[in-house]
């Protein structure tokens, strides 16, 4: 239910909806999903929420209970103007932007306007997807506003090329799990297409999520390094084509990963620079400037790429998926644990998205009793996620507090025990 004030703040009289859309933590599966390869988040029971009531005109009206982010409003169209970078109305702008285009392409009527109230309950910079919680829970009421019920895949696609309008190259994982996931499972999600499939989770395991208190900002400091981890593996994928004597316009649509994972330094260097690219690729300058260099995205090292390593992780991960999932099924949390524990450290060693606070976290959680630990999300700051059976949670919790939290005096809510929870709803109220 809704809490009454996000109701009773809404302007106007009439009917209103309320759309609510999850955080995520993925379990194993990290910076694979923009690859066309697999994942494997949960959904969790930490949420936005958003009640809205239609207008009578184009305007949006933004409100949040949160005073740091600050009212804000502007008109629908199908490219809104971008508000300055790392502001929150831009999310709205970005779901809204879509919709307004995907009505128009299916003639199914236009978008109105309307007031939303937002109440923003996922710990934001923290790796556990709020924005791409909020984008969905607007776009969720929105589209309520205009009456019209599209297809939960269709928009989990919709949603996550959206989110690119804030100049962040993410995948779809985010999205995905906030539309699509089930209560008490995790979801396997494979892409372009989009598929999914649940898979259960034993009742035995729970799972701490712990904040390194270092803020990971899809939108802000980390994306040009998020965006340079797309560009490389994108420009590995190229290098790899040409080799291969294959079409891939993902490092996931080459055929047998074990053959290119057991002849990488053959196949790739370790590094190059942006004047070697035409030679590595046989795409000449102004073509890779079009394909992998759009002006528009920051990229944190523009002129030098890491390949080997990247695609190292990439293809090693993509495998611990499919491992970790067939885990799940057998109720094995150890070896679940264990490809935890290896993704982190191809996460670090091999991806470079991880942190000194990261690692010791996941050194912690291991040492108070974890079956396994790792970075969840972009990295780069955020948080880990432990796996841990019912018995050892308070155990890990007091390892984390004494030799993490309490020397750093931060906050109680730094760290959590988060649980599978199910995916977006939205609710039709006559007020
Ligand atoms: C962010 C992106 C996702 C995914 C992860 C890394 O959360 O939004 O699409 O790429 O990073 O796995």
């Amino acid at each position: 239910m809704a809490p009454p004030a996000l109701l009773d703040a809404l302007p106007g009289h009439g009917p209103a909806v309320l759309a609510r859309a999850p955080g995520r933590v993925n379990l194993i599966g990290e910076h694979t999903d923009y690859n066309g390869l697999p994942v494997l988040p949960i959904a969790i029971d930490r949420d936005v929420r958003v009640a809205a009531r239609r207008r009578d005109d184009q305007r949006v009206d933004l409100a949040n209970v949160d005073p740091a982010f600050a009212p804000r409003h502007y008109l629908l169209g199908p490219q809104p103007a971008p508000s300055p970078p790392g502001d929150w109305a831009n999310y709205h702008k970005a779901a809204a932007g879509a919709l307004v285009a995907e009505l128009a392409r299916r003639g199914a009527g236009g978008l109105p306007g309307g007031s939303f109230r937002v109440d923003g309950r996922v710990p934001a910079a923290a790796g556990l997807a709020s924005s791409s919680a909020l984008l969905v829970a607007c776009g969720l009421a929105h589209l309520g506003l205009a009456g019209v019920e599209l297809p939960r895949s269709d928009l989990a696609d919709l949603f996550a090329r959206a989110e690119r309008y804030v100049g962040t190259l993410s995948g779809g994982m985010d999205q995905a799990a906030a539309l699509l996931a089930r209560a008490g499972e995790a979801l396997r999600i494979d892409f372009f297409p989009l598929r999914t499939r649940p898979v259960p989770i034993p009742a035995e395991a729970a799972f701490i999520v712990a904040h390194s208190l270092e803020r990971a900002e899809k939108s802000g400091a980390a994306r040009g390094h998020y965006n340079q981890r797309v560009t490389e593996c994108a420009l590995a994928c190229a290098v790899l084509a040409r080799r291969l004597g294959c079409a891939a316009a993902h490092l996931g649509d080459l055929a047998g990963p074990e053959p290119i994972l057991a002849d990488l330094d053959d196949l790739l260097p370790e590094e190059t620079t942006r004047a070697a690219l035409p030679a590595l690729t046989g795409i000449a300058g102004a073509e890779l400037g079009q394909r992998f260099f759009p002006a528009a995205t920051a990229l944190a090292c523009p002129d030098r790429f890491r390949l080997r390593a990247r695609v190292r992780h990439v293809l090693s991960e993509a495998a611990r998926v499919t491992a970790a999932e067939a885990a799940l099924h057998a109720r094995d949390l150890r070896a679940l644990g264990t490809l935890m524990d290896a993704s982190h450290r191809s996460c670090a060693d091999d991806y470079g998205v991880s942190t000194s606070a990261l690692d010791r976290l996941v050194e912690l959680a291991r040492a108070g009793g974890a079956l396994g630990a790792r970075l969840t999300g972009a990295g780069f700051g955020g948080a880990i996620v432990a796996l841990v059976e019912r018995g050892s949670v308070e155990r890990v919790l007091q390892m984390l507090d004494r030799e993490f939290y309490v020397p750093r005096a931060a906050p109680r809510d730094a760290r959590l025990v988060v649980r599978p929870a199910a995916g977006a709803s939205l609710e039709r109220l006559d007020r």
